[in-house]
């Protein structure tokens, strides 16, 4: 089951900020699907400010070996677990294929992959960059895509909590859509994990999880 909490959502239900808890209770916090974005909010600024103007393009590159350190901060920054729960299936993701993104050779973004069996359709279980909006994020899911298409599947999908609003704007502006909303699906597990963090961004309540879509066998989409 998704994740445990520990002393501090109680504040945090308080204060409306489930992230300043799950911060204090790394490694305990494993959460749901994409919507364990644990770190700090990503800031809109200006596209001009210097500090979001990627100095050359990402090189996107498949999983290898020797990132595997980089991939458990990555999920630990983001999701303080790396495990990753989605639509009631847990997922390993330090173990899963994917791809990693690089700015001037240093890591700079993740994103992971499970493939169906059968291979019909492809979850990207979790995406995350170091370089926001610098074209990291896009890149990243431009190559799942390229991935689930080259493997022969006919749709990729993923999910986010309804509180997590700037992925929900991110991947539509990406082309990506709603397709389901999971009502109540938080609310079940925590039924079950009672301490789960209430509140999630913005001190939105945590309660379903949206489910987007991209249909790879029509272009139009
Ligand atoms: C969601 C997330 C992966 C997006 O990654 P990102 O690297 O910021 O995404 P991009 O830079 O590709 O795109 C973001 C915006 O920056 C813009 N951008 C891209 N390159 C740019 C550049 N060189 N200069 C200025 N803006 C740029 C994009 O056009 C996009 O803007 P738009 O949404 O108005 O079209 C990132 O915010 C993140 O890691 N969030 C935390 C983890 C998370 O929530 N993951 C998703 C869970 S469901």
């Amino acid at each position: 089951m998704p994740g445990a909490r520990s002393a501090g959502t109680e504040n945090a239900n308080k204060t409306g900020d489930f992230r300043s808890v799950a911060s204090r209770d790394r490694g305990l916090l494993r959460f749901w699907g994409h919507s364990a974005v644990l770190g700090a909010p990503t800031k809109r600024l200006p596209r001009t400010d210097h500090r979001y103007a990627p100095i050359m393009a990402p090189v996107i590159r498949p999983i290898e070996p020797r990132d595997l350190p980089e991939i458990q901060a990555e999920l630990e920054t983001h999701w303080h677990s790396t495990q990753i729960w989605s639509l009631g299936r847990m997922h390993q993701a330090d173990a899963l294929p994917g791809f990693v993104a690089e700015v001037n050779g240093a890591f700079a973004g993740l994103v992971t992959l499970h493939m169906d069996p059968g291979g019909w359709q492809c979850e990207v279980i979790t995406l995350s960059s170091r370089m926001p909006a610098g074209g990291v994020g896009a890149a990243l899911l431009a190559a799942a895509e390229r991935h689930a298409r080259t493997a022969g599947c006919r749709r990729i999908f993923l999910t986010t909590t309804n509180d997590n609003t700037h992925a929900m704007r991110f991947y539509q502006r990406q082309g990506w859509c709603f397709c389901t909303l999971h009502k109540g699906i938080v609310d079940r597990v925590r039924t079950v994990i009672t301490d789960l963090p209430l509140l999630g961004f913005h001190g939105i309540q945590v309660r379903d999880e949206i489910e987007f879509e991209r249909w790879l066998a029509d272009s139009a989409n």
